[in-house]
């Protein structure tokens, strides 16, 4: 029969590379603590409205990449093509937001029907991170530095972090006019996708990564150009802390990000080593996004970390890591000793807390047992035959080196392996 492959653009995540996503997500926690934030767990699924409504009706997310169907009672759900959503509309919905700022953040899948390539997925993990409640740009500069606290613990080097300003929804407004006259006036120099975009999302024009496109793009309007003071005064602020913090960046006046619901400081961080898709975690302030979904005015800013591409990142020049094989090999011969492997076996991981034991399953002989305690990697094999059962011993074979064999009393196996194996390791 044919067999039934994965969808395409979501990947499993196999064995070999859990321990590498562990190693990030440990990491991550850590850090979110140390600033305060506390793990959210909405679900993957929301009403399709949602989406709508906050990234917006005009983006690629919106427009072409979700994950959108009808329920059974006729409901329109998406799969969550983002977090931010979920997050604020978690925190409108428990009444989260009465006076208080809220430090949040969640790890999970994301999923878009994007073109898949490497570096992009149709699955995909997002660490989420979103302060609710503040309006100053010592927020901003927070999350910053979080961010690159992350990438310091990480041991990662080289990523460098773009900002700019898209002030207000009137400022943004305002310019989106004069950009469109800018525009129009260039149409036929154009490319298909920035033809479509100029009438459904001008300010993505700006991100086209087309080089025909560059030095038109490069003498249109600038957003940053028409801010006004208070949008400004909030930019400058934020760029005199991370200079204090003695973090560097740039000021990139052509970052305009994909979803709709930004105002004011929009950020992203970028590595040159992995190819095209070099954005490796992005974000930003969307002060109106709480009203728009039904909550109380209230500023907010947040960030979203691509996990795969930081594993990508974690992995180059890094042998795969070891996952860790397991300390003891238990094979039982004989129908005694298969009744009794499962208790012995309880009572060991009891005593010896960190030990890894593996017990053989499946019919077999003692040549057959041995052979797949051989091929576990495990350091010691333990054997409870027929003779062992009767004289309440069991035989501890080492697997490595020498291949020595002793007999120990059942009463000093814990004794034993304690010595013979390294439980913290
Ligand atoms: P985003 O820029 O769409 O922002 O996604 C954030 C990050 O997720 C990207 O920088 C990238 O690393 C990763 N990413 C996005 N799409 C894919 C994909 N198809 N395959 C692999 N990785 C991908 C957001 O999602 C906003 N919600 C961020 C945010 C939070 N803004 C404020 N708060």
């Amino acid at each position: 029969m044919k067999a039934i492959q994965a969808i395409r653009g979501m990947k499993d995540i196999p064995p070999a590379e859990t321990p590498v996503w562990r190693r990030l997500e440990d990491a991550a926690r850590d850090v979110l603590a140390g600033y305060g934030y506390h793990e959210l767990r909405p679900p993957i699924v929301e009403k399709t409205e949602l989406f709508r409504r906050s990234v917006g009706e005009g983006t690629d997310i919106v427009e072409k990449e979700m994950y959108t169907f009808a329920d059974r009672n006729g409901e329109s759900l998406t799969l969550r093509p983002e977090c931010t959503a979920s997050c604020v509309r978690a925190a409108i919905e428990h009444s989260w937001l009465r006076g208080r700022g809220q430090r949040l953040w969640h790890i999970g899948p994301m999923f878009r029907y994007e073109k898949p390539q490497k570096g992009r997925y149709r699955q995909f993990h997002q660490l989420d991170v979103e302060a609710l409640g503040f309006p100053g740009p010592d927020i901003d500069a927070e999350l910053i530095l979080l961010g690159a606290r992350l990438w310091g613990r990480l041991g990662l080097q080289g990523l460098r972090l773009e900002i700019n300003s898209l002030g207000s929804r009137e400022i943004q407004q305002a310019y989106r006019s004069r950009l469109v006259e800018y525009l129009s006036s260039h149409a036929e120099e154009l490319d298909e996708d920035s033809q479509r975009r100029l009438g459904t999302n001008p300010l993505r024009v700006l991100d086209s990564k087309n080089p025909r496109l560059r030095g038109m793009l490069e003498a249109a309007p600038q957003i940053i150009d028409h801010l006004d003071d208070q949008s400004r005064g909030h930019f400058e602020q934020l760029q005199a802390m991370l200079s204090a913090s003695g973090i560097g960046f740039r000021v990139n006046p052509r970052l305009v990000r994909g979803l709709d619901y930004y105002t004011g400081t929009v950020f992203e961080w970028i590595t040159d080593d992995l190819g095209a898709q070099g954005a490796v975690c992005g974000g930003g302030r969307y002060d109106g996004l709480v009203e728009e979904i039904g909550g109380p005015p209230t500023p907010a800013t947040g960030f979203a970390v691509g996990l795969e591409r930081v594993v990508a990142l974690m992995q180059i020049g890094e042998a795969p890591s070891d996952p860790g094989g397991p300390h003891a090999y238990l094979l039982a011969v004989g129908e005694a000793a298969e009744r009794a492997a499962h208790s012995l076996a309880e009572q060991l991981r009891d005593a010896l807390p960190g030990l890894r034991l593996i017990v053989d399953a499946g019919p077999g002989n003692f040549k057959r047992k041995m052979k797949s305690a051989d091929r576990s990697q495990a350091e010691l094999a333990l054997i409870l035959g027929e003779d062992e059962m009767r004289d309440q011993r069991i035989s501890c074979k080492s697997m490595r080196d020498t291949g020595s064999q002793q007999t120990v009393v059942r009463s000093e196996l814990i004794e034993t392996l304690a010595e013979r194996i390294n439980v913290g390791a």
